[in-house]
């Protein structure tokens, strides 16, 4: 079949080589893509909120599937459209989708599903802020309502903090704070069956020891061997089931890829954040763990014959990922820098642009990801940093403490 990727992240350069390595899928296209997805797919240029748009060039180059990447197309309507034009889609509905859009319509999906999270209130206004700030008292957790690209949630003790970003923001979900080691799950589901990829752990603060302001991610790693025996299986169970069932109950089926978003609790296991799409960077990890086709998993998502498809299948060992970030990302990434070092396996492109002379530049916040894979954490660790200490790019800035504690045995679910 023949399969177009929408998107320009790491994540889609990530999907690009899964996808190129199922034998099921003959050909590949990729819009807009970076530098990266262009040396395995076909590049089409589009405006990928551009529902009517995506529709057509999926059309025009002869797709029979579609992957949509990020968030912005899905809540757009995007994968609405596609299927509308007759093509098959992995990608939940604009409305749907609203499971990311929406911070405030998951929690109410969760607390209908009974699905276990933070308390939460929805605030409006400066004396709403109070009250929630109030209530769950520091740390205070503040969440813009709509997308935010991973940068819309403060975490802060400084009260004054809290209530100016609740402010700009005008709607935020404010709630308890959650302590305990993150966990992220993908379940990939047709609307009606489920079926969990392996749990990764990624990094959202910019510095190293989880300081400063969150990210879309700064790093991930897979597998996560500190997890109980089962716990992918249990969380299908507790949360991604019901979720999926009270999507459909309430005649918005959710048809993709369910991110679930969790922090292990001394209380168990609680849901952070769902999102509507495959994670960035936690799919570099994951999809190089992949032992079995992605094309043939995500088409049969689209088409509503998951019950028909073995689980997927992992390969022993473990990837790391470290993500090369921009000077003054996340506030003010600079672009246009020239990077060396980008052409070697494993060098997985998000923030690229191919210049008229050749050079590859940076082109985003999140430049590029450094992903490896060892036969054990340690050795996966080793290689992701080996080899992106090969890349130069000035002002780049990156973690150098992704799964570190995790290879000393210090995390624990
Ligand atoms: P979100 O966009 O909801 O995933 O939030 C981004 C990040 O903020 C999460 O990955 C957590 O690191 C942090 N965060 C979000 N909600 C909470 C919470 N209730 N308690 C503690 N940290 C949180
Ligand atoms: N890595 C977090 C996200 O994709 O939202």
């Amino acid at each position: 079949m023949r399969v177009l990727v929408i998107g320009s992240g790491a994540r889609e350069h990530a999907l690009c080589l899964a996808l190129a390595a199922d034998p099921t899928v003959t050909s590949l296209a990729c819009a807009p893509g970076n530098v990266g997805t262009a040396a395995v797919a076909e590049q089409y240029a589009v405006d990928v909120t551009d529902p009517a748009a995506v529709a057509a060039l999926a059309t025009q180059c002869g797709a029979q599937l579609v992957v949509v990447g990020p968030e912005a197309p899905l809540v757009a309507g995007v994968a609405d459209a596609v299927r509308a034009a007759g093509i098959d889609c992995f990608g939940p509905s604009a409305e749907a989708a609203q499971l990311e859009g929406s911070k405030a319509f998951a929690k109410d999906v969760m607390a209908a599903a009974g699905v276990p999270t933070a308390g939460a209130r929805v605030c409006t206004t400066a004396d709403e802020v109070a009250a929630a700030l109030d209530e769950f008292g520091a740390p205070y957790v503040v969440k813009d309502d709509g997308l935010a690209a991973g940068k819309g949630v403060v975490v802060t003790d400084d009260r004054a903090l809290a209530e100016a970003h609740a402010a700009a923001c005008g709607r935020v979900v404010i709630e308890e704070f959650l302590d305990g080691p993150e966990v992220s799950l993908f379940c990939v589901t047709d609307g009606t069956t489920v079926l969990p990829l392996l749990p990764a752990q990624d990094f959202k603060r910019i510095g190293d020891g989880d300081t400063g302001p969150n990210t879309g991610g700064m790093g991930a790693y897979a597998p996560l061997d500190w997890l109980p025996a089962g716990f992918a299986d249990e969380i299908v169970r507790s949360v991604a089931r019901p979720t999926v069932a009270e999507m459909a109950r309430r005649g918005t089926p959710f048809a993709g890829l369910l991110y679930i978003g969790l922090a292990l609790t001394g209380a168990g296991p609680r849901v952070v954040e769902f999102n509507a799409r495959f994670g960035d960077p936690e799919t570099q990890v994951v999809l190089a763990l992949l032992d079995s086709g992605l094309g043939s998993l995500l088409r049969a998502a689209a088409t509503g014959t998951l019950a028909d498809v073995a689980a997927p299948q992992w390969r022993d060992g473990a990837a790391v990922t470290v993500v090369l970030a921009a000077a003054g990302y996340p506030a003010a990434p600079r672009t246009g820098d020239v990077l060396t070092g980008t052409e070697q396996p494993g060098i997985v492109h998000a923030g690229t642009r191919r210049r008229d002379d050749g050079a590859v530049v940076s082109n985003g916040g999140r430049v590029l990801c450094a992903t490896a894979y060892g036969d054990d954490l340690a050795a996966a660790r080793s290689a992701a940093y080996e080899l992106l200490a090969r890349v130069e790019l000035p002002g780049g800035q990156y973690r150098t403490d992704i799964a570190e504690r995790a290879v000393r045995g210090e995390v624990s679910g």
